[in-house]
């Protein structure tokens, strides 16, 4: 069955009520429809790695509360009476036993001195003084009527202005016709599946591991996600063909979370697939202005424009906060988006738009990457070299790119108990468990996630010596 997503967070008890009201939120989101049939009690536990009973109580709960119903020989389904349109009642006020949502893109234990939750770039250089400047300098020239609602497809001086950065940084095929601004990846990835949708897509191929942060929003949409093995040449495209989606959402100039790059043969085969199934590829450019170790891979779009939407933001280059970002999307489905942004919401803020578009202008973006090209690339070599120290029994995969590190754990180690060591011994990390499908977790291997954008490197060296003792201790029982 789909991949349930049940994040539970062990240390805050009460396992049974953490299932509980994670199958109520699938349910209320319409990720688990009626007549859905449930795991039974052993698979689940098994899966979760909870004992049966706690998995029984819940069921029990959820039964007796009329979102399930268990009948002998029929297993456990989800009930016709479990409707999805009822207000979800979820905030964490409400519902204490509510798993954190991982969308919230929130470290479990948020003020721990070692912030190694990956995802974010280093806040503290967010050029506030040129972005003023920029900001200043839009305004000072912004005719009045601009400030009424914009063109719904993004203000045309940020589309030519990103237009000419994408094509000559990413070897982008963009014209200002093309470029939609969106309020993030988050945003365009939504609005896509939405016309993808429209379009008789039904199931959207998504690498595997991938974004957790993603998944609750991809399986918000209804579409059905067809996870798609990811290796150490990308995402496998024969697994992909064997699928029936004829969409699929790659990052293949730095796989999240692996780090792994698309090999150029992958990359054949995957425009190869999309020609051959009429399909479309969405490529997450995430990070991709980081690469350390050569000039980064120029993006699938600009190999074949009419059958793949390069998506991008500044979350990782300026800051989330922003919440700006683009698709670069064949003409006609560059017209849907915009059209989507008209129905839906009118459009991005028209300020932030002309102020991005006066710093791409005037170079304040490019001696921007440049500053923290520097910087991230000393940060992650230091924690390469003191997790070779320090975790001799780990592996960092992937290439020397990003914001973040995939390092693999010695076999067989508990990936969560290292986890709550390490939190209580100050470091906040990401577990990669929950970025697998719950068919792949159970063989892949323990690893953590680490950001280390936001930490000086000395700082940097101290938290893998706490990493490297959490593994020691965990190991060691
Ligand atoms: C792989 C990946 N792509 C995209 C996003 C979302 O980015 P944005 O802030 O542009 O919506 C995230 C969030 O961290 C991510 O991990």
């Amino acid at each position: 069955m789909t991949d349930l997503h049940l994040p539970l967070d062990r240390g805050a008890g009460r396992l049974a009520a953490q299932i509980a009201a994670g199958f109520r939120a699938a349910v209320r989101a319409g990720r688990l429809t009626a007549g859905t049939r449930l795991p039974s009690s052993r698979d689940l536990a098994r899966d979760l790695e909870v004992s049966r009973g706690v998995v029984v109580a819940a069921y029990e709960q959820l039964t007796a509360e009329g979102f399930l119903i268990a009948r002998r020989g029929d297993g456990t389904r989800i009930a016709p009476l479990a409707r999805p349109d009822e207000p979800a009642a979820t905030s964490p006020a409400a519902d204490p036993a509510r798993p954190a949502l991982p969308s919230c893109d929130l470290p479990p234990d948020p003020g721990l001195p070692y912030d190694l939750w990956p995802g974010r770039p280093d806040l503290s250089a967010f050029p506030r003084e040129r972005w003023v400047a920029a900001t200043r300098a839009a305004l000072r020239t912004l005719p009045s009527d601009e400030l009424t609602y914009p063109d719904p497809g993004g203000v045309r001086p940020l589309r030519t202005e990103l237009a000419g950065y994408l094509g000559r940084v990413r070897a982008a095929v963009a014209d200002p016709g093309r470029v939609v601004i969106m309020n993030g990846v988050a945003h365009g990835l939504s609005a896509l599946i939405r016309v993808l949708q429209a379009d008789g897509h039904r199931v959207l191929a998504v690498e595997d591991p991938t974004s957790s942060r993603q998944l609750p929003m991809l399986e918000t949409s209804g579409i059905r996600l067809a996870r798609v093995p990811v290796d150490a040449d990308g995402v496998d495209v024969a697994a992909l063909a064997r699928s029936n989606a004829r969409a699929v959402l790659v990052t293949p100039a730095h796989q999240y979370p692996t780090g792994v790059v698309l090999s150029p043969s992958r990359r054949a085969e995957l425009i190869a697939w999309a020609r051959d199934v009429g399909g479309v590829i969405l490529e997450d450019d995430y990070d991709a202005e980081f690469r350390y170790d050569r000039e980064p891979v120029g993006c699938l779009q600009g190999v074949d424009p009419d059958r793949v939407v390069l998506l991008g933001s500044v979350s990782k280059s300026l800051a989330p906060a922003l919440r700006l970002g683009w698709a670069v999307a064949p003409a006609a489905i560059a017209t849907r988006l915009r059209e989507h942004r008209g129905h839906t919401d009118l459009g991005a803020p028209v300020i932030e738009q002309y102020a991005l578009a006066e710093f791409l202008r005037t170079g304040g973006y490019d001696r921007h990457l440049r500053t923290m090209r520097r910087r991230y690339r000393s940060r992650r070599d230091v924690l390469a070299d003191a997790l070779a120290t320090y975790l001799p029994g780990a592996t960092v995969r992937g290439v020397s790119a990003g914001i973040h590190l995939f390092v693999e754990l010695p076999p067989g180690t508990d990936e969560t108990a290292v986890l709550d060591r390490a939190a209580r011994s100050g470091v906040s990390a990401a577990g990669a468990r929950e970025m697998w499908s719950a068919e792949r977790a159970a063989d892949a291997p323990p690893a953590l996630v680490l950001g280390y954008a936001r930490i000086a490197e000395s700082r940097l060296v101290k938290a893998a010596q706490l990493l490297g003792k959490a593994i020691t201790e965990e190991t060691d029982g």
